[in-house]
């Protein structure tokens, strides 16, 4: 593996992120919605340094995997998401791609009514991105590599990672995976 973004330059971009968030929002109410499982790494250290009235949420998504790959329909749960009419909304992911997930979960939290709605990502792979979203905060603009670790995974593993690492072929499994 090789470490893209190190443990210190995640933290301190996340300092900066919470503090333009701060500024931005000046002492109005916000709710944090977290994409999980993603974000929750993010979530956890993004909240901690914002000194605003806040409220947290989640959402969960899965994809169907249709017969045709990537643009698969999403299953947004909501549940865990408290009522936002009317409130300003930060919805939080851990990377922006092609961004068809987040064009899905930003139409679904719209759907609540809330004052408004911003994203942020930790990362962003600019080139990938083919719908028209630009994230409103983003910590760091990365290459098309996949990477895992702070959140991130390949298969459900590495998300406890403290840094960002691009996967190798010597990490992928073997075609025997158990
Ligand atoms: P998008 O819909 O193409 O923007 O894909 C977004 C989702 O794909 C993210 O929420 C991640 O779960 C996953 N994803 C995209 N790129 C990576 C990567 O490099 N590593 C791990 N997950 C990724
Ligand atoms: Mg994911």
């Amino acid at each position: 593996m090789k470490v893209l973004i190190t443990e210190t330059e995640i933290q301190a971009a996340i300092k900066q992120l919470a503090a333009q968030v701060d500024a931005d929002y000046r002492g109005r109410p916000l709710t944090v919605v977290g994409v999980l499982t993603g974000s929750v790494i993010l979530l956890a250290d993004l909240i901690r340094g914002i000194n605003l009235p806040l409220r947290v949420g989640l959402l969960q998504a899965s994809s169907y995997r249709g017969e045709s790959t990537t643009s698969g329909r999403l299953e947004i749960n909501p549940d865990y998401t408290p009522d936002i009419a009317d409130r300003d909304v930060l919805l939080l992911d851990d990377i922006l791609d092609t961004g068809k997930t987040l064009e899905q979960l930003i139409r679904r939290v719209e759907s609540l009514q809330p004052r408004r709605v911003r994203t942020a990502v930790l990362l962003w792979k600019r080139e990938r991105t083919t719908v028209d979203i630009t994230p409103d905060y983003f910590g760091f603009e990365i290459p098309n590599e996949f990477v895992v670790g702070y959140g991130l995974d390949y298969d459900d593993q590495y998300r406890n990672l403290p840094y960002i690492a691009a996967l190798e072929p010597a990490d992928l499994p073997e075609s025997d995976t158990t």
